[in-house]
């Protein structure tokens, strides 16, 4: 079977969902890809964090009204050390900006709702998906659907298919140039219907290993502890959980941690990665595709949202007045957002977590890097403008 379509976007993670319904309300039609199945994707667990930016494409996707009623709305964000906690004020460093407290599950429900609702077209659980062609005007995909041979023609492919996805793996390897580093501890999350320990989100640095207090809502929290790359997550028992978050907080804020049984208990490795170019020819990467950050920060849904600004206004342009200049200037103005992205999560999770062979003096930075961010209102607001998102 063969058809034509506009936009072949490979994956329905929220890059691929958001650029999908923006493009759909400029009259351009798209079809995605996606090798799992929908109630799969909503399964995943992941970050919470909105910055404004992202917010505002949701809703210039038409997908922002739960969102606003249902988000949490933080002007501040809390550092806790040394057993005490400080708190950055958000909204009065940046001059009136904050973060909405969101999941990324429930953005992804929102997208997908929408796409539904307008029918436009998902294949789920398509196999062996494939770009061919990009380097030309043609290009095309192919995929098998319950074990049926495909072809879906388009103008343009958007590579929003994931670190793991086909997209860059297709990208000419000897063009592709990758930046990488690996951290050498995970994050051990655990999501509980308990009421949050702080009304805002607390990121703990302790002598015993990072600590992350966020929340999904007024009634349900979700935890990280840096835990060891070999930890098994079957070996950590809620209550043995509990016990090392609350060892790693100023007592005061230990005090108000409420257990519960867990929801979901995962183990995630941290990584900063780079992809270089964006662009193959009528190939895109996008979001995960082609960067991925350590979660401190919470700037992995974030970068995804801002590509897709810039291949929606590219491609959007394209169609309207045949401009080819967003579509090549593309993964040079992506990137530049990505990399201060890179810059941060890795300067954030440098500052907060345990490094095993940092030593004595890698020790005493740590606590200088800390004392000076919350003693300097420069410092502070730098960290600050970082967090809710520096402009597109
Ligand atoms: N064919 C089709 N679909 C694929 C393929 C493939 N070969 N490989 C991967 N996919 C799908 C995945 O199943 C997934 O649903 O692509 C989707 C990619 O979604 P995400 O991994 O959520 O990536 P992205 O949309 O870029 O969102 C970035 O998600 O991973 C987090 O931290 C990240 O918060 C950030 C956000
Ligand atoms: C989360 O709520 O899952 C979360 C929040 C902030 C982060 C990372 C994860 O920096």
């Amino acid at each position: 079977m063969s058809k034509r379509v506009k936009v072949g976007i490979i994956g329905s993670g929220p890059a691929g969902l958001l650029l999908g319904q923006l493009l759909h309300r400029a009259g351009i039609e798209t079809v995605i890809l996606e090798r799992r199945s929908q109630d799969y994707v909503l399964g995943r667990i992941r970050a919470g964090v909105l910055e404004q930016g992202a917010v505002g494409l949701m809703d210039k996707a038409g997908c922002g009204t739960r969102l606003h009623s249902e988000g949490l709305v933080h002007a501040g964000v809390n550092l806790a050390f040394d057993g005490e906690l400080h708190r950055i004020d958000l909204e009065e460093l940046t001059g009136g900006d904050t973060v909405m407290v969101y999941g990324q599950t429930e953005v992804t429900h929102d997208l997908m709702d929408a796409r539904a609702e307008v029918g436009a077209p998902t294949i789920y659980e398509a196999d062996k998906v494939q770009p061919h062609d990009f380097d030309g005007q043609s290009p095309y995909l192919t995929y098998e659907k319950d074990g049926r041979s495909h072809r879906l023609d388009c103008d343009f492919i958007a590579g929003c298919d994931g670190y793991h996805g086909i997209s860059r793996q297709s990208a000419p390897q000897n063009i592709l140039k990758t930046y990488e580093r690996i951290y050498p501890f995970g994050w051990l999350g655990l999501l509980a219907d308990v009421p949050p320990a702080n009304h805002e989100l607390v990121y703990a640095n302790s002598a015993r290993g990072f600590a992350l207090c966020s929340m999904r809502s007024l009634e349900r929290s979700r935890y990280y502890i840096q835990c060891d790359l070999n930890d098994a997550v079957e070996a950590w028992s809620d209550e043995a959980f509990w016990d090392e978050l609350r060892h790693r907080l100023p007592d005061r804020l230990a005090q108000c941690v409420t257990t519960g049984p867990s929801i979901e208990k995962s183990i995630a490795p941290l990584r900063s990665f780079v992809a270089e170019p964006l662009r193959f020819g009528r190939l895109f990467l996008c979001g995960d595709a082609g960067h991925i950050v350590p979660p401190t920060g919470a700037k992995g849904l974030n970068l995804a949202a801002s590509d897709v600004h810039y291949l929606y206004e590219a491609l959007a342009a394209y169609y309207r007045d045949g401009s080819e200049a967003g579509i090549d200037g593309y993964s040079a103005a992506a990137l530049a957002r990505v990399w201060k992205a890179e810059r941060f999560s890795w300067w954030f999770t440098t500052m907060m977590h345990r490094f095993p062979d940092d030593g004595p003096f890698g020790q005493k930075i740590q606590e200088a890097e800390l004392d000076y961010l919350v003693g300097s209102r420069a410092a502070a607001t730098s960290l600050a403008e970082n967090y809710v998102g520096l402009p597109y």
